[in-house]
């Protein structure tokens, strides 16, 4: 949550950061905030809502440092946004600093008078504190009194001709451009001037200068190989339909060089492979979009992967005591690999003996560094706040991670080439929903007047209805539930009526007759019901109001092919409700608190 930038260099600051403020607006959009260094000047701004300049030089100056802001502590108001200032230092943070209560009071008894409701400001308070004429000296004591997480950049005329950061448990890379030093919370504000980044590790902090950086220990310069383009809407409305149209590629890229006839080659497993022949049970773990990948995985490592498996939430699981051997293995699913709640119940499993992999998307993300093999969705870099492509890339990993188990295990090479010349086809068949997509729009038009949706699916759809319904509620403020099917009986069934439409995932799979039996209990009630069912099922266009049809496929993959027209229902949903769909009110795209 927040954005963080800054550059140092030769070039006029203001564009630059602004430019990078608007990669990161999906981190935070409450407000924003920026300050410019030219020598003793300093040029402050900040503005409540999004950013809508396009970054003309409004101030001169090298040195800079801006803020997008998701409000934790303190509302959503100009005084709160950053950066924070007192006394000519300022700073700019994304984090939680749990004991600002205490420091803050102690400050005021000093005759400290605060100008913000932010925990953030007391960084600045402390910085004045304790500065002797050395801004890094000054921030490595003041950050020693601090109890919390952050990923910081500050600034001041008093030192100048440099930025200071400093990182705890929230993501801070470098970028090293020829004309100076970049900071950023991630590589995606950054690849418009490099390739080249560094990754700070928690507890580090940095010094850089237009033409040196200094860190407290060597590291190793990365390079990322996502393109500028990608992360541009290009002709698309909004990132998350431009992203919708990439799930196709997404699974294409996800499986690229990594399938062979009667098993999988994936390079992040190998040296994990004789733990992974011992593991007796695997564990799943994500949040929000995260969390029903996970649960897929949880059906498939079962099915094909022959192994128990586990699916939790990280916000859950990491305050719960599971007992965890080392005869175990837990996998982290995420986008941005740097979910709050997520790395906390790595660091559990990990403190336990598990065995920790990742299946992230962001390339160099704490998930990657804190796990002990995984591998990589390449979907590229997802901007939406509602997560679609990184979503079908996880469950096309999780996929080909339960094949390896698998293959492992029991599964058959006879069966393990089905499943594999499938995933081939898979690409394909997705490509033919996306074209179907004015369809699925016409079908939305006679539902907006709703107010309340049910999802229902079983076994491996069973996790995709959810996903359904989050999409739906995430992004057009529409009140939607998952469900599986045969859980309607048991309480939801209550609520259906005329008045609440019933979203019925039925592929023709092994539970397809108890799904149609949950749609016959539905239009009993007088709910209407939208089927997404396999193409030539002319039966069910019978019973229900409405049916998207999608390519017939194995049931273990039915889950990729049901997902992509539900991403598609919401995107038009919201659409026609003219919400804003890539930064829905109150969320943001990477949750790195609590
Ligand atoms: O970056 P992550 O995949 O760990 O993010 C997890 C969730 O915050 C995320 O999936 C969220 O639920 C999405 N906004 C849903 O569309």
């Amino acid at each position: 949550m927040c954005g963080i930038i800054g550059y140092i260099g030769e070039k006029q600051a203001y564009p630059i950061v602004i430019n990078g403020l608007k990669k990161l607006e999906y981190r935070g959009y409450d407000s924003y905030g920026i300050c410019v260094l030219d020598n003793e000047k300093v040029f402050l701004k900040k503005r409540v809502g999004q950013i809508l300049e396009e970054g003309e030089s409004e101030f001169n100056g090298c040195v800079s440092i801006g803020h997008d802001r998701w409000a934790s502590t303190g509302g959503v108001c100009e005084k709160n946004a950053h950066p924070h200032e007192y006394n000519g230092f300022y700073v700019v943070h994304n984090g939680i600093i749990e004991n600002y209560k205490e420091l803050k009071e102690d400050l005021i008894k000093k005759g400290h008078i605060f100008n913000s409701d932010t925990d953030t400001e007391v960084i600045a308070h402390l910085i004045s504190e304790e500065f002797n004429g050395n801004l890094e000296d000054a921030a490595r004591k003041a950050l020693k009194k601090i109890i919390g997480s952050y990923g910081i950049a500050v600034v001041s005329p008093k030192d100048k001709d440099k930025i200071v950061i400093a990182k705890m448990s929230s993501p801070i890379i470098i970028g090293i451009c020829k004309d100076g030093h970049i900071v950023a919370s991630d590589p995606s504000a950054v690849i418009d001037y490099t390739k080249q980044i560094i990754t700070l590790d928690d507890g580090e902090m940095a010094v850089l200068r237009k033409d040196s950086y200094m860190i407290l220990k060597e590291k190793k310069i990365e390079t990322i190989d996502w393109e500028s383009d990608s992360i541009s809407k290009g002709d698309y409305a909004h990132y998350m339909l431009k992203e919708i149209m990439e799930e196709s590629k997404v699974i294409e890229s996800a499986t690229m060089g990594r399938l062979l006839d009667n098993n999988v080659k994936l390079g992040g497993l190998e040296s994990s492979k004789e733990r992974l022949e011992e593991a007796n049970k695997i564990f799943l773990i994500g949040c929000g979009t995260g969390y029903y990948a996970a649960k897929t995985g949880e059906y498939l490592m079962e099915e094909i992967g022959g192994i128990d498996a586990e699916a939790h939430m990280g916000s859950e699981i990491r305050y719960r005591n599971p007992r965890l051997d080392r005869n175990e293995a837990a996998i982290f699913v995420s986008q941005s690999g740097e979910t709050a709640d997520n790395l906390a119940a790595l660091k559990k499993f990990k403190d336990a003996g598990v065995l920790t992999l990742g299946v992230t998307n962001a390339i160099g993300s704490t998930q990657t560094r804190e796990t002990e093999g995984g591998v990589y969705t390449r979907c590229g870099p997802e901007i939406a706040v509602a997560s679609t492509k990184a979503f079908i890339g996880q469950i096309t990993v999780l996929t080909m991670i339960s094949i390896f188990l698998g293959r492992q295990r029991n599964l058959s090479e006879k069966k393990a080439e089905e499943v594999i010349k499938e995933l081939r086809d898979i690409p394909f068949k997705a490509e033919l929903i996306l074209n179907n997509r004015e369809e699925i729009n016409n079908i939305v038009q006679k539902y907006l007047r709703f107010k309340d949706f049910w999802f229902i699916g079983r076994k491996f759809n069973y996790p995709i209805a959810m996903e359904g319904a989050l999409k739906l509620k995430e992004i057009s403020y529409i009140h939607a539930e998952g469900t599986p099917g045969g859980e309607l009986k048991h309480g939801p069934l209550a609520l259906i009526d005329e008045n609440c439409p019933t979203v019925a995932l039925c592929p023709r799979d092994s539970v397809y007759d108890k799904m149609l039996s949950n749609i016959e209990e539905v239009k009993a009630r007088n709910g209407k019901v939208i089927a997404i069912a396999s193409e030539g099922d002319n039966k069910i266009k019978e019973i229900v109001d409405d049916v998207i049809y999608i390519p017939k496929t194995i049931e273990a993959l039915t889950p990729i092919l049901t997902a992509i027209p539900l991403h598609l229902f919401a995107y038009y949903f919201a659409l026609a409700l003219k919400r804003d769909i890539d930064k829905p009110r109150n969320l943001a795209k990477s949750v790195t608190v609590e």
